[in-house]
């Protein structure tokens, strides 16, 4: 509804309900505002909004617009009250913008400072009785310079929901605390920063920018003292009007040397997009705020992790092999090298002989080009890429129940849900981004969470209901209560009839799955399977959240699908607040297998048996096109021991470490007769190579990546390519033309036009609908439509309707016996990504984690005489490591968990080759091993200064009541306080 109202004397039309300062910023009224961030919404703490509504004076960030309302932003006692406000907030700031790092055009304090064109002090500034706190690697709090807008606090408790911020409103000094007084460094502070990114001034501040930032700002500190010491002697004569001016000169010169740039994160799959701050190759600070999936958030490895891109360690040129040894090479002559090998291997033995695994960590772009190339050029389906470790089962349920085989919605989406259920996903470290909205929707908005998991993980402490099935038995329990809810008539029925096919013989397929059953299989009770299946019936929609927790199972995809089928019997689809989350891992593992890395798929899912597909890329690339399904990375690596596969050419790709029971797949990559592999870093993977290309990472291509909501994003080059090194696109490109293929692609955005003329599902998309932050979700239909929802109309089956896909039950592989009596669980961690090549290059990072560990349970510690420190050495069937334990209760019994980012004991070693039986995604979750207990005792692996260690203090918000409450506070009353200048 529009509504009308006056804004000093204008006229204004709007919608009801908007907030006055939102109204009153949209339609560029100068009006000063510390506290007040869109993304954060009210705070009331700094009063500088305050206007007159009515002849009241009020504060116009908490205030909502009304028809009839008359607003005066800049009357006398407005400007007045504003002003008084702003004064008490310059006792608490010293002004020093000339040789502040905080002075780049964007800072708050300074702008209102200019726009109030205020002069001098009432209230002169005073110091606060306390220290610099530097303890954190990534950012430092300076109280001295702190307002008390209490942005972070908010921001903490409720955006990120870590909730260590709040401010001691009854102190003489308020200032912020860290989990109620603590150090930052040894607080529960998980380094997302949102904190840093919302503060309005220079309190808290990028480590990376200190000294960075400014031309004066890196002086010594007696000096710098020196030069702040002159501008406060020079501020009663010449007021801060003047001394504004030489900062913004100041500022301005900066802008000639700052570049931003956006890009989009190159960990997790969430998608989270922002501004990298540079000068020359130094990153000054990343600034998310206009994100379409992460508006103002980050993680730790988002905001911190990118110290990789100018590590030492890079690869600058291409290396051959010559023995036990490496050598130089020129590029011309590793390309010639390399494409020579494969035309003799090729002609030889057939196309088949070789294999192509792409990058999930890499472009749309790159892995188009990867297929091309292993299509096109050499004439082999062998294609495939990492989302074989991890998404392919989630995908197949999806495919086999809904039709596409991505996240049903959108993040906002699973916010809008009455209830989330998490399945074997430790989202809060996975996919912390995505875990913030849930966390968000459970603490304010009453979003009920049920979290199933071996692990108590932070998702699982929120959750108002966590049980722990037995490894491997998810798909008992998911069919037990989907049959339930039919046998008890709980079902959506107009929903089934309406939209879903197949619904007899997939209930008689439930046949043997009772209650009992269930929970007899997964160490259950029956009342609590039922309390599972009423929440979810009594939802007001339900979104299902799952990870490697249950594709990692011999079973993935079938689980996978019983998770489909359970919403679609309760109707949870075809509308916000409903569907299926597979939670994507790496940054582009959705847009690699989207995009042709795949064995029997072209892009856009186009099959390569179809007759069709093949004639229309074979007429745009001027080739003949093989037919038979290729060889996945499993069967590769099979292919490779029986003789078959001869060559290999991988990029990005960290198979070596990542792929199940390591010594069997490194022994195959020794067996190669000719391998290439295409990095960033000198990979496990690399030491296996005849020839490796040195690769550009993301800051420094330009590109495309697909999220986890089928979001397709545009980076763009912070860097060029460091010396030696090339972007993959550009690398496969000159091998292709190697290999007689004259392509020309002069830039990726031409790579993409030819991939959308080609793919019905990408029809739509160009770099110019990406421009900037802007985003599609596809499917993208000619005319630039996206679907941010799937199946709002229908379901992509040709009579639109889903189709309930019958499961069996089936028995873990590996369950443990006398010999291998533990069951070892491996997976995600909050601060390190996957291997963690890139995460141990961060030196903030390693401070937190230094090392992998062995999550052991206080029971098993205390029978075996365990503590955190003791080195036990874990054995399995196909190999051993050895570790220090951790001991938590996050485990429990007999379950071990251990993170993946481990190169001295990487888990994999200690997986087998057992896989899904669908998709060969290996089964890394069943796993067997005994433990011996080592006489070494270490310190604990942990530091004692990571954030688990921390005790938060959740609280509603930055609770501003406490600060009404204080003696010393009153409204300001809009008496002047000096002879007003005339504002900016
Ligand atoms: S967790 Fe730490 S970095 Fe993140 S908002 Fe809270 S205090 Fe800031
Ligand atoms: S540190 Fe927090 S309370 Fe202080 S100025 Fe920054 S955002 Fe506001
Ligand atoms: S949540 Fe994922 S995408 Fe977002 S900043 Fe963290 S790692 Fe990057
Ligand atoms: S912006 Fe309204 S009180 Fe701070």
């Amino acid at each position: 509804m529009m509504i009308k109202l006056i804004l000093d004397a204008q006229e204004v039309e709007t919608k009801a309900d908007e907030l006055l300062i939102d109204l009153l910023l949209r339609k560029d009224f100068k009006i000063p505002c510390v506290c007040y961030h869109h993304q954060l919404g009210p705070i009331q703490t700094c009063d500088t909004c305050i206007v007159e509504v009515n002849g009241q004076l009020g504060r116009a960030c908490a205030t909502k617009v009304s028809s009839g309302m008359q607003v005066q932003t800049k009357s006398a006692r407005a400007d007045a009250a504003q002003r008084e406000a702003f004064d008490r907030l310059l006792k608490d700031h010293m002004l020093y913008c000339t040789v502040c790092d905080n002075n780049n055009g964007n800072c708050t304090m300074h702008n209102t400072t200019k726009m109030l064109a205020v002069d001098h002090q009432k209230i002169p500034f005073t110091q606060k009785p306390y220290e610099v706190d530097a303890t954190n690697p990534f950012y430092r709090y300076d109280p001295d310079q702190c307002v008390l807008c209490g942005r972070c606090v908010e921001a903490c408790q409720n955006v990120e929901v870590n909730e260590t911020l709040s401010i001691n409103w009854e102190d003489p000094h308020p200032r912020v605390l860290w989990d109620g007084g603590k150090p930052i460094g040894e607080s529960s502070c998980v380094s997302c920063g949102h904190c840093v990114t919302v503060c309005p001034c220079n309190a808290l501040m990028e480590k990376s920018m200190l000294g960075e930032a400014g031309y004066m700002s890196g002086l010594p500190k007696p000096a710098l003292n020196g030069m702040i010491d002159i501008i406060k002697g020079i501020e009663p004569d010449m007021g801060y009007r003047s001394i504004l001016k030489v900062s913004e000169a100041e500022s301005a010169m900066r802008e000639s040397r700052t570049r931003k740039t956006k890009t989009v994160c190159t960990y997790c799959g969430v998608g989270c997009s922002f501004d990298v701050w540079t000068r020359d190759r130094h990153i000054l600070k990343i600034e998310p705020e206009e994100g379409p999936t992460n508006g103002i958030s980050t993680c730790v490895k988002g905001k911190f992790g990118w110290d990789f891109v100018n590590s030492s360690d890079r690869l600058t040129s291409p290396l051959i092999r010559e023995g036990d040894k490496f050598r130089k090479a020129s590029w011309e002559e590793a390309l010639t090298l390399v494409a020579q090998q494969f035309t003799e291997i090729k002609a030889k033995n057939g196309p088949d002989a070789l294999a192509f695994i792409s990058s999930s960590k890499c472009t749309n772009e790159e892995s188009y080009l990867m297929q091309k190339l292993a299509r096109a050029v050499i004439g082999t389906n062998n294609m495939d890429n990492c989302s074989r470790y991890c998404q392919a089962p989630a995908t197949e349920g999806l495919f086999r129940t809904v039709g596409y085989g991505g996240d049903s919605g959108s993040i906002r989406d699973i916010e809008n849900a009455g209830m989330v259920l998490i399945i074997g996903s430790n989202t809060a470290e996975a996919h912390p981004v995505l875990a913030t909205r849930v966390k968000q929707a459970h603490k304010l908005r009453g979003q009920k969470l049920v979290v199933a998991d071996l692990r108590k993980h932070e998702m699982a402490e929120r959750a108002d209901l966590f049980f722990q099935p037995k490894p491997g038995t998810d798909i008992a329990w998911l069919c037990a209560i989907t049959r339930y809810i039919l046998d008890n008539g709980l079902e959506k029925t107009e929903f089934l009839d309406q939209w879903v096919n197949g619904l007899d013989e997939y209930y008689k397929s439930l046949e043997p799955f009772t209650l009992e059953f269930a929970a007899k299989t997964c160490g259950l009770t029956v009342e609590l399977l039922k309390q599972v299946a009423h929440m979810i019936v009594e939802a007001n929609g339900v979104c299902i959240l799952w990870a490697m927790g249950i594709t990692q199972h011999s079973m993935g995809s079938d689980s996978s699908t019983a998770i489909s089928n359970l919403l679609l019997v309760t109707g949870n689809y075809m509308r916000t607040g409903t569907g299926a989350y597979p939670l994507r891992g790496h940054n582009n593992v959705q847009g690699a297998g989207d995009h042709g890395a795949h064995p029997e798929n072209l892009t856009g899912y186009q099959n390569v048996h179809d007759p069709e597909v093949r004639a229309r890329f074979e007429a745009a690339w001027k080739v003949s096109l093989p037919s038979t399904k290729g060889l996945d990375n499993f069967q590769m690596i099979e292919a490779i021991h029986a003789g078959k596969l001869k060559a290999m050419y991988l990029f990005g790709e960290e198979i070596a470490l990542v792929d199940g029971n390591s010594n069997h797949v490194e022994s195959a990559l020794s067996k190669l007769e000719f391998f290439v592999a295409q990095d960033v870093f000198f990979s496990k993977t690399c030491q296996f190579a005849n020839v490796i290309f040195p690769a550009s990472p993301s800051l420094e291509k330009e590109g495309t990546f697909t999220s986890t909501e089928r979001r397709i994003q545009r980076l763009y080059q912070v860097f060029e390519p460091l010396e030696g090194s090339r972007p993959d696109w550009r690398i496969i490109q000159d091998l292709a033309n190697h290999l007689g293929a004259k392509w020309n692609y002069q830039h990726p955005s031409e790579i993409y036009q030819e991939i959308a003329s080609l793919t019905p599902l990408f029809a739509g998309v160009t770099y110019e609908r990406l421009e900037g932050y802007k985003s599609l979700q596809w499917p993208v239909a000619a005319d630039g439509n996206d679907e941010p929802l799937l199946y709002v109309k229908r379901f992509p089956f040709p009579d639109g309707k889903a189709r309930l896909h019958p499961v069996a039950m089936s028995i873990p592989t590996e369950p443990a016996d006398e010999e291998f009596d533990l069951h070892f669980n491996n997976g995600c961690m909050l601060e390190h990504f996957h291997e963690g090549n890139m995460t141990y290059r961060a030196p903030g990072i390693r401070e937190k984690v230094p090392h992998a560990f062995l999550e052991v349970s206080p029971e098993l510690a205390a029978e075996r005489g365990i503590q955190s420190g003791t080195w036990v050495q874990l054995i399995s069937p196909y190999g051993k490591l050895r570790v220090r334990a951790l001991v938590t209760d996050r485990v429990q019994g007999k379950e071990l968990y251990m993170p993946m980012n481990s190169f001295e004991s990487p888990v994999n070693l200690l997986t087998s080759s057992h896989t899904d039986t669908v998709t060969h995604t290996p089964a890394y979750k069943e796993s067997s091993v005994r433990m011996v207990v080592l006489p070494e005792i270490g310190e604990s692996p942990l530091p004692k200064v990571n954030s688990r260690f921390g005790h938060p203090t959740p609280q509603s918000g930055v609770e501003v009541e406490r600060k009404w409450k204080r003696a010393d506070y009153e409204m300001p009353k809009g008496e002047p306080v000096q002879a007003a200048a005339k504002r900016n």
